[in-house]
């Protein structure tokens, strides 16, 4: 029974150059391991409180440290416990999502060390009881983002994210070979056609000059060069509605569009029609339930239909969005919560309630950190959104499904 000895944070430096934190947990065996969280640009309004960086490093090396020095690290609940009755808000704004966050995944990594445990086999005992076979481990298929838009771009495209999907029946292996196939395609295809191949935060090209028919257009075709779409790749929408959404309308200023919720319904209609989109997340602003309601009524039998500010990996917001009908498949972000256990309490409820689980990095993102690919395996997640096949924040993720698929493979 490993005690927590010391904890200890500084600052360090995330993806988009802003300072985020990173927090040293000691045990009283020995193990010493560090933890960064991830930060957001298009947050739910929900979200826990990210605090700033300087106060975050005080709370966690005094007053986090103080609480909880001696207590037993193998109990997850109890740790968690602590830092959510001693922050004492909703939205964990009094200690900091991040510096709550940063403890919490941090001594689950301090303790799998300690065990000798590979990360995901103690957050699977975490999860659900036991430690899994690692013959039937459960990889998810990745979703890489190929072209950004929106907060993590200044292109002028209106839609976040654009993504393709390998088919679930390829192996770890051969999807993120797919991955960085149509990405080399369609970086070739962007530069034959006088475009700029500059990334986004996520490490999709992020191109003026495109539309979201155009962006679909110059995907699929990528994607048709080597693959065959439909069958082997699918493509997937972030639409993250809620920074075109003014004044109860959804501006589109590319296409010359302002269009009412239903008027926006009717949109994603026709590009689900003539494209092969298997996902589409946050397609409302997360207070449009209405637009939410309709969209669920008229795809969510066809594709998978995305919450993610709209439940901000948060049990008592997914319940309202499934008694509501609203979606049917949740992104999960650790960050969004602020604990692990309240992470799982969420998953728990999604998967009772056959939901697609999605595990997701953030576009602030460190390349310390691989805790995400860990979880998904551990939770047996449908998915693992993490950006493009480029920059190694985001690379990090998808090596780490590949170190634990070439373990177990041999
Ligand atoms: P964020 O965006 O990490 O910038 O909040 C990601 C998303 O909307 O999925
Ligand atoms: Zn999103």
């Amino acid at each position: 029974m490993p005690k927590i000895q010391l904890i200890k944070c500084h600052k360090n430096l995330n993806s988009r150059g802003d300072w985020t934190i990173d927090t040293v947990i000691h045990l009283d065996d020995g193990t010493v391991v560090s933890q960064t969280v991830p930060e957001g640009a298009s947050k739910g309004e929900l979200e826990a409180i990210s605090i700033p960086v300087e106060t975050a490093v005080e709370i966690v090396s005094h007053a986090i440290n103080d609480a909880l020095v001696g207590e037993d690290a193998e109990d997850q609940e109890k740790i968690d416990r602590i830092l959510i009755d001693m922050d004492g808000t909703p939205n964990k704004q009094h200690l900091g999502g991040n510096s709550m966050l940063s403890v919490s995944l941090g001594v689950a990594k301090a303790v799998a060390e300690s065990r000798k445990l590979e990360l995901y086999e103690h957050l699977a005992f975490l999860y659900s009881g036991r430690v899994p076979d690692t013959s039937f481990l459960k990889f998810p298929t990745p979703l890489f983002n190929v072209i950004n838009g929106g907060k993590h771009a200044s292109n002028g495209l209106s839609f976040q994210e654009f993504m393709v999907i390998p088919s679930t029946s390829k192996t770890i292996v051969e999807a993120l070979e797919m991955g960085t196939s149509v990405y080399k395609t369609l970086k070739k295809n962007l530069e034959e056609k006088g475009f700029s191949t500059g990334v986004g935060d996520e490490g999709g090209f992020a191109p003026e000059g495109l539309t979201l028919p155009r962006a679909l257009e110059l995907i699929k075709s990528a994607a048709g060069e080597n693959f065959v779409v439909g069958t082997d790749i699918f493509f997937g929408l972030d639409a993250a509605a809620e920074s075109f959404h003014h004044q109860d309308k959804y501006v589109i200023p590319e296409e010359s569009l302002e269009l009412e919720p239903s008027q926006l319904n009717d949109y994603y209609e026709k590009i689900l029609n003539e494209y092969e989109i298997i996902y589409l997340e946050d397609p409302f602003y997360e207070r449009d339930y209405k637009g939410w309601v309709d969209a669920y009524s008229r795809f969510s039998k066809k594709i998978m239909l995305v919450a993610d500010d709209l439940v901000v990996t948060n049990a008592k917001l997914l319940e309202a969005t499934i008694s509501k009908k609203m979606a049917n498949s949740v992104i999960v972000k650790p960050n969004q919560v602020g604990t692990l256990s309240e992470t799982f309490d969420f998953i728990r409820l999604a998967r009772n309630n056959k939901m697609s689980i999605i595990v997701s990095h953030r576009s602030g993102d460190t390349a310390e950190d691989s805790f995400i690919a860990d979880l998904a395996i551990a939770v047996e997640a449908d998915f693992l959104k993490a950006g493009s096949p480029v920059r190694g924040e985001r690379v990090v993720k998808y090596n780490r499904l590949l170190d634990i698929y070439s373990d177990i493979n041999g």
